[in-house]
């Protein structure tokens, strides 16, 4: 679903990767639909959504459908049956913003052929452009920041009287705490739940605390609720989504001495349904606690995966980040991994080419990923957000023929230790929940390792949502390919 392209990361709202696969195959195992799902009605006034970024976005456009289909809306994947399109936007780098201007121009075309269609811009870029967007794009009607979505269905029905609208309020309360998404996953199995908001972190060079505003945890009741709901109709993963799920900290208004961490979150969670796997995003290497990774040891539902953005190798980079975090520390977070969970997995995001970067501090960020041999990484080229503090502060002094040059070594480097991590799985069995068939045969299904590492096998009877044991053969560049142990 969510895929890294190019650098950026973006999210394919057509679900043309292996879910189509199963929409148009009758040998296919059904698809499992639950009331979760939209509903969809051709008789209803029809909202199409299109979400780029990360997976807070995705989980924010399925709050906003529901927002919407409460208000009398229809979801529907067919853009051309549309009355009111969104796009839910990334400002995390230019070319997550340049991609959704390329994007806004095809609907110039589509608005040419239908006037009364409704165009809004949501999510980060339009909290971070405010009244630009409607000034610079005449196409745009609505502009609604990450905090201002219940305002949605006012601001729709306003511009349908031809009133443009905006509402950008970050809020320091917001969590969308009661609010049902309408589940936008095919297959009924993974769903997203958040479990807070923004972020207090202030990395140098990183545009989120502005778009998201103030980091906020979510009532830990509407969060167990709508995990148990997730279990009532079938789906067997929950993944809980923060900017920095370790600093979640539930304090009861009632009772301040009342108080939740992450790990007795994860805990409780984890406690619902010994079936129901459960992955968290992102892991913050200043704040990421040993209790946590105790926790992961004590139940085997909790998925043996961290993703543990680095960013760089070198501490006078990190200093330069603000990352509250030096080399020795983040190697002693990984220690402890390896240490309390041998049979961990774990992934990194590397920003190649920060400001003053040397030679030298790129070095270190190649050792770095040498010794802990990342299973997997998201990487990146530097790219200056305005009014973060690194474009007020720092000069943007690596020349961008040289951050291609340092990205492309830490790609390749990456390439490596990847193709190493799943050498390693060969010969070992791996329980894998089944989550759809393979793109390139029917006869085959894939799924995930607790490792979060895609295995490709032979379907036998077994079908989407199934546990099954996997002994792992061989592998390809990006897939582990093995059979199913009955
Ligand atoms: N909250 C998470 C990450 C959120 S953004 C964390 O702190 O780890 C996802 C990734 O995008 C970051 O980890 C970082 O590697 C990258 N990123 C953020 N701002 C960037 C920028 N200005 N240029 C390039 N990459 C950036
Ligand atoms: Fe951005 Fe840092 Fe917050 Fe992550 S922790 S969202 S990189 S400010
Ligand atoms: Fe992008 Fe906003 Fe997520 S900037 S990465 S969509 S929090």
């Amino acid at each position: 679903m969510l895929k890294y392209i190019n650098e950026t990361y973006i999210f394919v709202s057509k679900f043309e990767n292996d879910m189509s696969n199963i929409l148009n195959n009758n040998n296919t195992p059904p698809i499992h639909t639950n009331n979760l799902h939209p509903v969809l009605d051709g008789e209803k006034p029809q909202l199409y959504i299109e979400t780029y970024g990360c997976q807070m976005n995705v989980n924010d456009s399925e709050v906003v459908i529901r927002l919407m289909q409460e208000n009398g809306y229809s979801y529907t994947e067919d853009i051309s049956s549309a009355d009111v399109i969104l796009v839910n936007t990334c400002s995390i780098r230019d070319n997550a913003e340049q991609r959704v201007w390329g994007r806004l121009e095809q609907f110039k075309q589509l608005k040419k052929k239908r006037n009364d269609l409704l165009v809004g811009i949501i999510g980060c870029m339009a909290e971070r452009l405010k009244e630009k967007l409607l000034e610079e794009s005449k196409l745009v009607d609505i502009v609604i920041g990450p905090d201002a979505y219940r305002d949605l269905p006012k601001l729709v029905m306003e511009a349908k009287g031809g009133q443009q609208g905006i509402n950008v309020m970050l809020s320091r309360e917001e969590t969308y705490a009661e609010i049902s998404p309408v589940r936008l996953d095919k297959n009924g199995v993974s769903a997203f739940v958040s479990i807070m908001r923004g972020c207090n972190n202030m990395c140098s060079y990183c545009v989120v605390p502005y778009t998201r505003g103030g980091e906020r945890s979510r009532d830990p009741e509407s969060i167990l609720n709508e995990v148990q709901e997730l279990i009532n109709n079938g789906y067997k993963e929950v993944t809980l989504l923060g900017q920095n799920v370790d600093s979640y900290d539930w304090i009861d208004p009632n009772n301040e001495k009342n108080k939740i961490s992450f790990a007795s979150l994860l805990e409780r969670v984890a406690q619902l349904d010994r079936k129901m796997r459960v992955r968290f995003a992102t892991s913050h290497p200043k704040d990421m606690s040993d209790e946590v990774l105790h926790i992961m040891a004590m139940y085997s539902n909790i998925c043996n995966s961290i993703h543990l953005p680095a960013q760089s190798g070198s501490s006078r980079m990190l200093k330069l980040m603000n990352r509250g975090y030096d080399r020795d520390w983040y190697m002693g977070r990984i220690e402890a991994i390896k240490r309390i969970l041998p049979d961990c997995a774990i992934s990194t995001d590397i920003i190649a080419g920060f400001c003053s970067e040397t030679e030298e501090d790129h070095k270190e960020t190649l050792l770095l990923m040498q010794e802990v041999g990342f299973d997997y990484a998201f990487m990146f080229k530097y790219s200056e957000r305005p009014n973060t503090k690194a474009a007020r502060k720092f000069e943007d002094d690596v020349d961008d023929k040289e951050k291609t040059k340092r990205l492309n070594e830490i790609i390749e480097l990456q390439g490596e230790l990847s193709l190493e991590s799943k050498a390693k799985d060969i010969g070992n069995i791996y329980e894998v929940l089944i989550e759809g068939v393979s793109k390139r045969s029917d006869k085959d299904l894939f799924g995930r390792t607790s490792q979060n590492k895609v295995v490709v096998f032979p379907r036998k009877h077994y079908k989407i949502g199934d546990y099954v044991y996997v002994k792992i053969n061989k592998h390809t560049s990006a897939t582990l390919i093995g059979e199913i142990e009955d």
